[in-house]
């Protein structure tokens, strides 16, 4: 690496939804900049739009390479496995990844609409005989991803509850001991080989059934890999859109939106969804690092092979030269270039299914809830700590 200042990393504070002006003053004077991780070592971190682009798809950045060295890391401990979809380069990727997209087609995502939609429904019937006020995180936004997950993957439903405490854990930074997301992780693998058997003796028609059917009849994923994927849809799965729903309704809630929604203005609901994916920072600090296979020059910096590149997917986001004002919310902008799902070959698989359940959450509450309010001051919101992804501990609301 080359003599220029180091940034001690992560920036700011990751609560309350505010994203560190040090992205932006990085943007504008160091495009690729050199920060040092929390738990050892240097790396480099690009916050631009089209430089994050360029680093999610650029086969010079591995994934797999992570896994195989001492990575300058965000995290003391991080659940790394070779056969995680996420840890893989071509051509293991490519394979793994096929046999997944014929299970996790568009048409099943809409097949399980109407579903998600009942789902929806009954949580708000809860919601509603028990409050006001109540909890957004504990009535909905918890509960519909986790439901969901379990559904495409067919676990029992007196199963579920035992799943959200693993993954829970999985998802934790220092929240919980390395021993600690290692047994969670083990219990989620030996419990997910055990669904593998289920699904093989008594197929369902659901998307885990569809791709231990893949497997079986086309051998090119490994019994492992299948058990792994499932692991991984779980945790991937469900953390990701819980926050994401918390945050969005937050924002909603504390912005204004809603109330003018459920008047009846303002934009399509979708619309809404989209522009909000892009404005909430939910990643936290750093994402998935990738590592130089090769040297490579971006602008004027090399990143020498074997070195570690970081992105910022919300800094991205906010991009000026993409996004015009980008720290407002602007629902009649086109802004679904958002970067909140990825780009690349690792762009998220479940992008159509986390749409879907976000609307579906936005307008069940529009339509059965539309007196929805924050039941405390914004400022009193908890948020979670060293997390993968932000969120509020909890939602209070009334109506
Ligand atoms: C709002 C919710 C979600 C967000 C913001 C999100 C975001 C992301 C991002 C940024 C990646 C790329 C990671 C990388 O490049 O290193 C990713 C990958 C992935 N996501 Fe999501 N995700 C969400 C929900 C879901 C859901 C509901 C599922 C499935 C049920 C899912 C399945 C996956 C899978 C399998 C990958 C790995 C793809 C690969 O490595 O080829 N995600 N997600």
């Amino acid at each position: 690496m080359d003599e220029r200042a180091v940034h001690p990393f992560p920036f700011g504070p990751t609560t309350a939804l505010e994203l560190d002006g040090k992205y932006r003053k990085l943007q504008e004077s160091e495009r690729v900049a050199r920060v040092r991780m929390p738990f050892g070592g240097d790396a480099w971190l690009v916050t631009g739009y089209e430089d994050t682009k360029f680093v999610l798809s650029d086969p010079r950045f591995s994934r797999a390479v992570t896994l195989t060295m001492d990575l300058p890391r965000l995290q003391p401990q991080i659940v790394q496995n070779p056969e995680m979809i996420m840890s893989m380069d071509p051509p293991d990727h490519t394979r793994v990844r096929q046999v997944a997209a014929r299970a996790f087609t568009p048409r099943r995502v809409e097949r399980l609409r109407p579903w998600i939609a009942d789902q929806v429904e009954g949580l708000l019937d809860d919601m509603m005989r028990e409050g006001p006020p109540a909890d957004l995180v504990k009535s909905l936004a918890l509960p519909l991803p986790v439901s969901v997950i379990c559904e495409i993957l067919g676990v029992p439903f007196a199963d579920r509850e035992k799943f959200r405490v693993w993954s829970d854990i999985v998802m934790s930074v220092t929240a919980f001991t390395p021993e600690e997301i290692f047994a969670a992780f083990q219990s989620l693998t030996e419990y997910l080989r055990w669904l593998v058997g289920q699904r093989r003796v008594a197929p369902a028609d659901d998307l885990f059934s569809a791709m231990v059917r893949a497997r079986d009849t086309e051998a090119v994923m490994s019994e492992q890999e299948l058990v792994t994927f499932g692991v991984t849809l779980l945790v991937v799965g469900h953390e990701t859109t819980v926050n994401e729903i918390a945050d969005m309704m937050f924002v909603m809630l504390r912005d204004g939106v809603y109330a003018e929604l459920a008047r009846g203005g303002g934009a399509p609901v979708p619309r809404v969804v989209e522009e909000l994916l892009r404005f909430v920072p939910l990643e936290s600090p750093g994402g998935f690092a990738r590592v130089a296979t090769e040297d490579v020059t971006i602008g004027d910096t090399l990143i020498a092979k074997g070195e570690a590149v970081y992105t910022q997917l919300s800094a991205a986001n906010r991009d000026p030269r993409v996004f015009d004002d980008p720290d407002e919310i602007d629902f009649e902008a086109a802004r679904e270039q958002h970067l909140t799902f990825g780009f690349g070959p690792h762009r998220c698989m479940g992008a159509a299914l986390a749409r879907a359940e976000i609307e579906l959450v936005i307008e069940g509450l529009l339509r059965r809830v539309p007196g929805l309010r924050l039941a405390v001051a914004p400022e009193r919101i908890a948020w979670k700590v060293d997390r993968l992804v932000r969120g509020p501990e909890a939602l209070p609301v009334t109506w």
